[in-house]
């Protein structure tokens, strides 16, 4: 599961850079979790200023593990919080968000807040993957602890045309019978 999220967080920041491909001056990453995506940010676009924000200081401090030197150069900025602390990359040009959105109670309220934190024409780059598609633990002990789960991509476009996001699309990686994960990219 570890190997199929980095393998996920890397494939999402190709998405978001193709999605984005003039200049890139400020990125970031909720959620990070152990930091394997704002590694890949960081390399990705190598001119960004990036931040990570997640409500874990345990997975910040992984993260930062992982990203030690980025942090030392000031390169990369570490933040306790939820969406709300996005504000300090406003305004962004991208904003990556993997395996997050089954943690939100109001997800259309979280969509608008982001895209509230990015410039106009900025990216949000959502990794998510599908119920049906979710390991059978997954499927069965998400619900069990209050957190949602998705049956259909329109589902979750839905949601971003909701928060005022524009050009949504959805792709899918891996095989279409068997993903093995799923992003949408947005527009503000
Ligand atoms: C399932 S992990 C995914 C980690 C990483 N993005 C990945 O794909 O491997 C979810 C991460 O999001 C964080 N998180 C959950 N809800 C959050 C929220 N509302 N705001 C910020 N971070 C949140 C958790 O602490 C955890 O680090």
């Amino acid at each position: 599961m570890a190997r199929g999220n980095a393998d996920l967080s890397r494939w999402v920041v190709e998405q978001a850079a193709a999605a984005h491909p003039g200049a890139v001056g400020r990125v970031a990453e909720l959620g990070p979790g152990p930091g394997v995506g704002l590694e890949t940010l960081l390399t990705t676009f190598p001119d960004a200023q990036v931040w990570g924000v997640d409500l874990s200081p345990v997975m910040l401090a992984q993260a930062g593990k992982r990203n030690g030197s980025a942090v030392d150069a000031g390169r990369l900025t570490l933040v306790e919080g939820g969406v709300p602390a996005l504000a300090a990359s406003r305004p962004a040009d991208v904003v990556m968000a993997n395996h997050v959105l089954y943690f939100w109670a109001d997800p259309e309220a979280e969509l608008a807040r982001i895209r509230g934190f990015l410039r106009p024409g900025g990216v949000l780059a959502l990794g998510y993957q599908l119920r049906q598609n979710m390991p059978a633990m997954a499927q069965r002990k998400f619900p069990l602890a209050g957190h949602r789960l998705y049956d259909t991509a329109e589902d979750v476009t839905a949601l971003a045309e909701a928060a005022g996001f524009t050009s949504v699309t959805q792709l899918v990686k891996g095989p279409a019978d068997a993903p093995q994960g799923r992003v949408m990219l947005a527009t503000a």
